[in-house]
């Protein structure tokens, strides 16, 4: 059986783009092999520095997986640093990476770039992800762009590994999920950090109150209109049916009578949420309350990758002598 893995870091609510470009392939992968999904809450370390707010975003991410298809009984979901042989392989592969290819991470560039002063575990990251993705014997790894380099470096130190001292880890690949460009609220790409995300399971007021900010113009609904480029159709592109969506454009194009103005259509982004998230939100929320439930599956999921890992651990202390 095919093993996918892949870790998500706990970075606050998921928005639709962080939906769109990876948790829906997640879910999807499922039926097509073993998934191994963890919340990459070591990760997050290097950025998150508050413990309540840890907690909160790990918890979170737990029930917005579970709510929006993760199945437990078919799939092992953890919590990273429930499993601490990550830790211990991510030493041994330190001593297999020169730190010169490191130093050319895209990823911790880009941040160094950005003005951030990186800590030590910033720098280290790869070598942490690395030994998340040897430590299970993944097959494929699903991830953004963003991230391919960084399974690239997991080839590299498993080679390295096992060219000093036999076959120990398995090479994984990478998979690189589909991911549709998502516009935010303002036409840039969906970020966080932008600001112009938008929650996958906001409701009610905050809802309209988000879809609100999508800029429009004055123009009447009689007015024809050019859906090409206006950014309330891009949202209504995602979140319609495409028969619903091109019935919109068309109407949109020849204005009059049964021109459609733009209550309108940002009642059909509501509403596209609405049937996008509806029942993942309800289901999301009755996890939110059950604490229980929701550590019970994580602490199962831990358990079995601990024992994949331990083993995988074991191995790799024998063949370059540590034990
Ligand atoms: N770095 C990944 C991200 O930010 C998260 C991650 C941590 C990961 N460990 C991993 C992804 C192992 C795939 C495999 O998206």
């Amino acid at each position: 059986m095919t093993r996918f893995l892949s870790g998500v870091q706990p970075s606050g609510r998921p928005h639709l783009g962080n939906y769109l470009g990876a948790i829906q392939q997640h879910v999807a992968l499922q039926k097509d092999g073993t998934a191994y999904y963890f919340i990459a809450d070591y990760h997050a370390l290097t950025t998150v520095q508050n413990a309540e707010t840890l907690r909160e975003h790990v918890r979170d991410l737990a029930c917005t997986y579970l709510a929006l298809g993760l199945d437990p009984k078919r799939s092992v979901f953890w919590r990273q640093s429930d499993v601490p042989e990550v830790t211990e392989l991510t030493w041994l592969l330190s001593t297999v990476i020169g730190m010169g290819l490191l130093e050319r991470g895209h990823s911790y560039k880009d941040k160094v770039a950005k003005g951030l002063t990186p800590n030590a575990g910033l720098f280290l990251y790869p070598v942490l992800m690395a030994a998340d993705i040897l430590a299970y014997d993944a097959d494929y790894v699903p991830v953004g762009k963003d991230q391919v380099q960084h399974v690239e470096f997991a080839q590299d130190m498993a080679g390295a590994f096992n060219a000093l001292y036999g076959d120990v880890f398995k090479r994984p690949e990478w998979k690189l999920s589909e991911s549709p460009r998502v516009v935010g609220l303002d036409g840039e790409k969906m970020s966080k950090s932008y600001g112009n995300d938008l929650w996958v399971f906001e409701e009610g007021k905050a809802l309209k109150k988000r879809v609100g900010k999508i800029p429009t113009d004055s123009r009447a609904p009689e007015d024809p209109k050019d859906p090409d480029g206006m950014l309330i159709f891009d949202w209504l592109e995602m979140l319609c049916p495409k028969d619903e969506y091109e019935d919109l454009c068309r109407r949109a194009r020849a204005g009059g009578e049964g021109g459609p103005g733009y209550g309108e259509l940002k009642k059909r982004v509501i509403e596209g949420m609405d049937t996008m998230f509806g029942d993942a939100r309800a289901e999301y929320h009755r996890l939110r309350a059950d604490t229980g439930y929701v550590d019970s599956v994580l602490a199962q999921g831990a358990s079995r990758a601990r024992e994949h890992a331990s083993a995988v651990r074991d191995r790799a202390y024998a063949a370059c002598g540590l034990r």
